[in-house]
């Protein structure tokens, strides 16, 4: 696939996919979007090719239901994931939108507190919606403006594909596995981004190091599914516990 877009080349790379399903997810992929693959790449974003293709492909091989997107800067995600579900599931777009690759509220606040913009600004607000326009997806994805825990406390129903890419701190990572991952179905796919071990300053405090903590893996309800550089997805092999209500 070709790409014009900037992706981290310095990680190691991580590959516990199997050939067959990589194979299937880009042709899928392909056939998904036909000509317009290429411009869909040029959504900006850090998705790399493949990893888009494995979101694509995931979309449509969850269960029927509902996806939720943590974290969805201009659409790049949005666009793979939208385009490649079934017309029996729906994406919930979960994004504050204030600015920033990260644009946790300590970075807000921060920024704020310095007379500064966002250090990485600008806003994903117009830049997500002309993506929508564009990819005529408007119909197929609700938008949460705001943060996940926030949108938590109004959300019950169960989730056939996670996909976090939001704040990816220690603890939001953590917040964010303890608030959704008991929603997802049996089947539900869980997909993290930025999981590589080399991925931040203190490996204890990387999103890897949160999922491994979290103890979803040695609880034996996930497995790994697949796992490409800094991509990560799981699948819910047991049936949900009893999810928490707020
Ligand atoms: C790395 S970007 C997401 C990239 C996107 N998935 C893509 O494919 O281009 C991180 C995004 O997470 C958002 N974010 C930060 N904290 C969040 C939170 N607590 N809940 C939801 N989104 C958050 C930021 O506003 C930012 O747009």
């Amino acid at each position: 696939m070709a790409s014009d877009v900037k992706h981290p080349t310095w990680l190691p790379r991580i590959l516990r996919v199997p050939p067959r399903a990589l194979r299937q997810a880009r042709a899928f992929t392909r056939r998904t979007l036909g000509d317009t693959l290429d411009r869909a790449l040029r959504v900006p974003g850090w998705l790399h090719p493949d990893q888009a293709a494995l979101l694509c492909y995931g979309a449509h091989r969850c269960p029927d239901g509902l996806i939720v997107e943590i974290g969805s800067f201009k659409g790049r995600s949005t666009v793979f994931i939208a385009k490649g579900m079934k017309p029996t599931n729906r994406l919930h777009a979960v994004d504050p939108h204030l600015g920033g690759t990260i644009g946790s509220r300590a970075d807000v606040a921060a920024a704020k507190r310095l007379g500064t913009d966002n250090e990485f600004k600008p806003d994903s607000w117009s830049v997500f919606n002309d993506t929508l326009d564009t990819w005529e997806i408007k119909d197929s994805v609700h938008i949460i403006r705001g943060y996940s825990h926030d949108a938590r406390a109004d959300w019950s129903e169960p989730i056939a594909m996670l996909w976090v890419d939001g704040d990816h701190r220690y603890d939001a990572v953590r917040q964010d596995i303890d608030d959704w991952v008991p929603l997802t179905c049996p089947g539900a796919l869980v997909a993290f981004h930025d999981t590589h071990p080399n991925y931040g300053s203190d490996p204890g405090r990387s999103v890897r190091a949160a999922i491994l903590d979290s103890g979803m893996l040695s609880s034996g309800q996930f497995e790994t599914f697949l796992e490409l550089r800094n991509l990560w997805m799981m699948r819910r092999v047991s049936s949900m516990p009893a999810a928490r209500t707020h």
